[in-house]
This record gives C-alpha cells, structure tokens and sequence, in this order.
C-alpha cells in the first residue's frame, strides 16, 4: 500500500500548510560548481513566508551565485529549489515570478520610469489599463510618483534604485530577491533606504531575500540572518544569536567588531599574553578568544569594579569619534580595543595613564583556535 494512504486528509492539509509557511521558499542540497571549486556546497536553507532574511558574508562566499540560482539565472549542479512546495529547479526564470534588484540597478537608459517599471508586466501580456494602474501603484509605493515620465540617467542613484525596487515589486513576486541594492549608495541614504525597504517589504507582507556583505544591513534589516563562507552556511540566526552566540570564530569576527586573542585554555580558564581570564566553559589546549570592545569596562588603576575578569594596564592610544572613544590598552602582551560612549564632558583618558579593565564570563567567547 502507498505511503500516502496513511495519512488523514487533515494531516495532509497541515503538511501542505507548514510547507506553505514555515518552508515558503526551501533550499536542498543547493550546490553550485565551477571546474573543482564548489561556489555554493549543498546549501539547506527553509525561508518562512514574509519573512526578510539577509544572507551574508564576504566577497565570494557564494552569496550572488545562490541568489541567481533561485531566480533561475544560474543553472544548479546539484541539489533543489522549492517555493510554495513546487519544486522550481528547472522552471525557466521567467515562470518563476520572482522579483529581482541588483546592486546595479540595471534600469533601461533608453525608457521612461514609467516603461522600465511596466516592463515586466508587458512580458506577461497584462492589458494596457491594468499596467497602467499598477505602474502607478508601484511608483507611489516607492515614492516616486510624478516621475514617470523621466529617464534613469535624469535620477538619483536612490531613485533609480526605488525604480529598480517598483519594477521588482510590479509583478508581485512570490519572492523578492536582493542582491546588495544599497551598495552603490553613499552611507546616508544607504541608512534611509534600509528603512525604506523594509517598511515596503512588511506592509506587502513579501518574502525577501537581501543578500549583503555589510553586517550593520544585515542586522539592522533582517528577521533572521544567514552568515555563509566558502559556500557554506555558518550559523542561521536571529540578529541578536549570531552578534551574542555566535558559534564559529568566523561568525564571532565577522559579526560586529571584537578583539582577537590566540590563548591557552586551562580548564575554567585561559591565559592570553600574561593575562589570565574565566571563560564561559572550560576549554583546553590551543583556543581563540573573543571580546567585544564595547562590553569592556575602564576604570582608574586599583579600581576594580565587582565583575568575572580583570586586568590592568596602559592606554597606548585614544581614538575619538564623536558617538564613541576607543582606547587600546597594553596589558600583558596583549592589546585590548576598549569602546566607550562619550558624554557632553568631552573628557578623554590620555595615553599613559594607567587603568583596570573588568569583563564578564558571558563576554569571553572561547573558541577552538583553527588548526
Ligand atoms: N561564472 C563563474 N565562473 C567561475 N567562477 C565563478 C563564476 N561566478 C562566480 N564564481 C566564483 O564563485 C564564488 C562565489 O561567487 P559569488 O556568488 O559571486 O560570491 P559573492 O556574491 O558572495 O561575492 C567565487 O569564488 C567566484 O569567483
Ligand atoms: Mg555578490
């Protein structure tokens, strides 16, 4: 007897449903090969429907190369794409009803706003009246109505990115697909957009992909993060897991800034450059450790505030810049990055000046140090 005749009507619909829910866009196995070198190594990713994931890594980790592979731009080698619980692997790009926004805009120079945002619809043979209406609605949806009839080059390079978001959003896409749109931006309305976006993207309740090397979009934009590198996922995660439980050295690092220390783990604790510290769970031999300069406090010499883990030292060097003074202090062998917020006192700890630095367990990340 089939499988399938196990299982009640009801259980069957509650499958389908989590499969249109939980897993409204899911990744199997994606890989993506050049000659020997795997871009993407059998990636398994589950998107929920509406919700806003940021993928994120360095250059190269093979997050553009995932991207297009669910748009269907690059052939997979292996491994499936599902959305809504068909199976897109070899759906040609255009059937799969995803709307896409590069870094480049990539607008039409030739045509008005209102053609390039039409565009799509055009493709799909929608009745005049009905791309004009929604033309217009896009276009207010991106604040940009009344330019219609401009060309790309008579636009900024934010409103020609708010016509490259129209133009995705026109088709309503099953999933909208973002590979660094904010990157050609300078950093003021790098911020503005950010909001933008994402107001957009939850008052029409779209699943979206968001694909950016810089970790500040990526933590301030997405209900959850994917960190990749090397083609593979390192830790998936809400903003606040990866930046305070990262799992890997790589996330801990490429997650906010953190000082890096190589130690020697003792059981209960580790000894970095003189300094001997308790570390969060008992470790031995070789280890990284990781503190973020902002959880570290400074006081006077012979200060020492109640907390896990103290050392003195020297500040070697103080670095204001405005929201926050960072100082580096020699203690032991090693350099510790402080980061303290400012106040209207404007009052600096100068370089020579002896201080105690205090942290906690829960601050000191201990990690195996890579072979
Ligand atoms: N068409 C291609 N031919 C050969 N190698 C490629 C091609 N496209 C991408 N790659 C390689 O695949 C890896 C991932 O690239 P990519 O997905 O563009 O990374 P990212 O977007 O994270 O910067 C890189 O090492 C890149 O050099
Ligand atoms: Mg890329």
């Amino acid at each position: 007897m089939p499988a399938e005749d196990h299982v009640s009507p009801v259980t069957k619909q509650n499958a389908d449903e989590t499969a249109a829910t939980d897993r409204f866009l899911s990744l199997q196995a994606l890989t993506k090969r050049y000659g020997d070198t795997a871009a993407v190594d059998a990636v398994d990713l589950d998107v929920r429907k509406g919700e806003f994931l940021a993928m994120l890594g360095p250059s190269g980790c093979g997050k553009t190369t995932t991207l297009r592979m669910i748009a269907g731009l690059v052939p997979t080698t292996a491994g499936q794409i599902v959305v809504a619980g068909r199976d897109l692997t070899n759906v040609p790009p255009y059937q799969r009803d995803m709307g896409l926004v590069f870094q480049s805009y990539a607008l039409f120079p030739h045509m008005s706003v209102a053609a390039n945002v039409a565009f799509g619809l055009e493709m799909r043979g929608m009745a005049k009246a009905d791309i004009r209406a929604r033309v217009a609605e896009a276009l207010q949806l991106v604040r940009l109505t009344g330019y219609e009839d401009r060309r790309p080059g008579q636009l900024s390079g934010g409103q020609q990115q708010r016509v490259a978001l129209a133009r995705a959003l026109v088709i309503r896409p099953l999933i909208l697909l973002l590979d660094e749109p904010l990157s050609n931006l300078d950093a003021k309305l790098r911020e503005e957009m950010r909001n933008e976006i994402r107001d957009i993207q939850r008052r029409l309740g779209t699943t979206a992909l968001f694909v950016t090397h810089d970790q500040d979009e990526a933590l301030t934009m997405a209900d959850r993060v994917v960190v990749m590198n090397k083609g593979r996922i390192e830790q998936t995660g809400t903003p606040e897991d990866l930046y305070e439980r990262p799992r890997t050295a790589f996330v801990a690092a490429f997650v906010g800034r953190t000082n890096r220390f190589p130690g020697t783990g003792a059981g209960e604790v580790v000894h970095v450059g003189g300094v001997t510290m308790r570390c969060a769970r008992p470790v031995s031999g070789p280890v990284e450790v990781m503190i973020r300069p902002h959880r570290i406090h400074l006081d006077g010499a012979g200060e020492r505030r109640a907390d896990d883990n103290h050392a003195a030292g020297t500040i070697i060097r103080t670095t204001y810049a405005g929201n926050v003074v960072q100082y580096d202090v020699q203690a032991g062998d090693a350099v510790f990055n402080v980061e303290q917020s400012t106040d209207a006192t404007g009052a600096l700890v100068s370089v020579g000046t002896a201080v105690t630095l205090s942290w906690s367990v829960a601050n000191t990340l201990v990690f195996e140090a890579a072979p």
